[in-house]
């Protein structure tokens, strides 16, 4: 079938849930991919932030392939190897104890809310606006957008508080005695790439620590060295009680979890969460490629060094339509001063996959491999689209 019939497909029989660029992707290699007209794409997105070693990486390749064969699923109420192994390796790498396996960025934060809920008694949460933290009923509550909260108002849970982001007052003021946790996502994502001030987060957990309120990071799309250190909120000098994770975790295969601390953690007991698949034997052996590979290879460095340079480069480029420039690590957003899909468009055209967030901000969250040629290629035709 040819990508017309293809996507006639979509139009015929999915639910319509997403606005897709009009390409049907077919293989990949490193940080290109290939549609099925034989089109080369330098990926710019990292299927929004997750594809952390690039495409068919050898060495995740062969842990999933290995560990297909031995065994793919048995549930939670088994042990299996790849999943223990994992818990200890993160956990002797972190300021945490315990591990909960997910299997998504949204199953990772409503855990992580209902362990705060649990470990405090108190049911209010207090969350940025611009803030995403996922489309279940309840991370769609603490999730700060408006527009996605309309049509469902009537079923969100109350209690939920969005507050300004990167405003401490914001958060001093919205804390009552029924305060059970504060989420914050360490850079903000989906809601433009904001990168908070300094002491934004220590200021958070030096409230937290007095009130005995749970500092929650939500690390699903910071995490797994993006923004240039593992997790994000060690820029920022923190402990959190709990960490959410998903998106790099396991390099492309559907895998999140929950690290917190043994005082937070030790609230769940048998039967107070659960899952069928998290934790499972195939997204685990993925997941341990991916960090070996993240530690062995001194990814941290390419992505600072990378990075940086993708930034300067960006701001070297004299337009008027560019607003600001701003991130961290291999996490870039270019503010425009005017709605960017058009430009998202453009870039494509030209073979570079990227995406546009809150409206005006052109995205830019590639593998963490990618080279300066591959920011010099891309720098270069966004200079010409723009
Ligand atoms: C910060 C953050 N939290 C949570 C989520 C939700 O993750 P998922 O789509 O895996 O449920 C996302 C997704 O973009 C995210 O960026």
């Amino acid at each position: 079938m040819n990508t017309k019939e293809l996507i006639e497909i979509e139009d015929n029989y999915f639910i319509n849930t997403f606005t897709r660029q009009p390409i049907v992707l077919d293989h990949g290699e490193g940080v290109n991919v290939w549609d099925i007209d034989g089109n080369k794409y330098i990926d710019m997105f990292a299927g929004i932030a997750v594809n952390a070693l690039g495409h068919n990486h050898p060495k995740l390749v062969k842990a999933i392939q290995e560990q297909a064969e031995k065994l793919i699923h048995i549930s939670s109420i088994y042990y299996n190897e790849p999943a223990l192994i994992y818990a200890k390796k993160l956990i002797e790498l972190t300021s945490f104890d315990r591990i909960f396996y997910s299997n998504s960025g949204a199953e990772a934060n409503e855990g992580a809310i209902k362990l705060a809920v649990k470990y405090t008694g108190k049911s209010e949460v207090i969350s940025t606006v611009e803030s995403f933290h996922g489309r279940t009923v309840m991370t769609l509550a603490a999730t700060g957008h408006e527009h996605y909260h309309e049509p469902f108002k009537a079923i969100l849970p109350k209690g939920f508080i969005n507050v300004p982001y990167n405003d401490i007052d914001a958060i001093k003021d919205a804390i009552t005695e029924n305060t059970a946790a504060i989420i914050v996502e360490p850079i903000q994502g989906e809601g433009g790439v904001n990168v908070p001030d300094i002491g934004y987060l220590k200021e958070i957990e030096k409230i937290c620590n007095e009130k005995d309120i749970v500092f929650i990071v939500d690390e699903v799309q910071t995490g797994f060295g993006r923004c240039g250190t593992l997790f994000a909120h060690e820029l920022f000098d923190v402990k959190p009680d709990i960490m959410t994770m998903a998106k790099g975790i396991g390099g492309g295969v559907p895998m999140g979890g929950i690290l917190a601390t043994e005082k937070v953690a030790s609230a769940f007991v048998p039967g107070d969460h659960g899952t069928t698949f998290g934790g499972g034997p195939l997204v685990c052996a993925a997941a341990n490629a991916v960090l070996d590979e993240i530690l062995a290879e001194d990814i941290l460095d390419n992505v600072n060094e990378v990075g940086d340079y993708f930034v300067e480069e960006l701001k070297k480029l004299d337009k008027e339509i560019i607003a600001d420039v701003r991130g961290k690590g291999l996490m870039v957003g270019l503010e425009l001063t005017e709605p960017g899909a058009e430009y998202v468009d453009k870039l494509r055209e030209k073979g570079f996959l990227i995406n546009c967030t809150a409206d005006k901000v052109l995205r830019f969250v590639p593998p963490l491999i990618i080279t300066k040629e591959d920011i010099d290629e891309f720098v270069k035709a966004l200079d010409e689209i723009l």
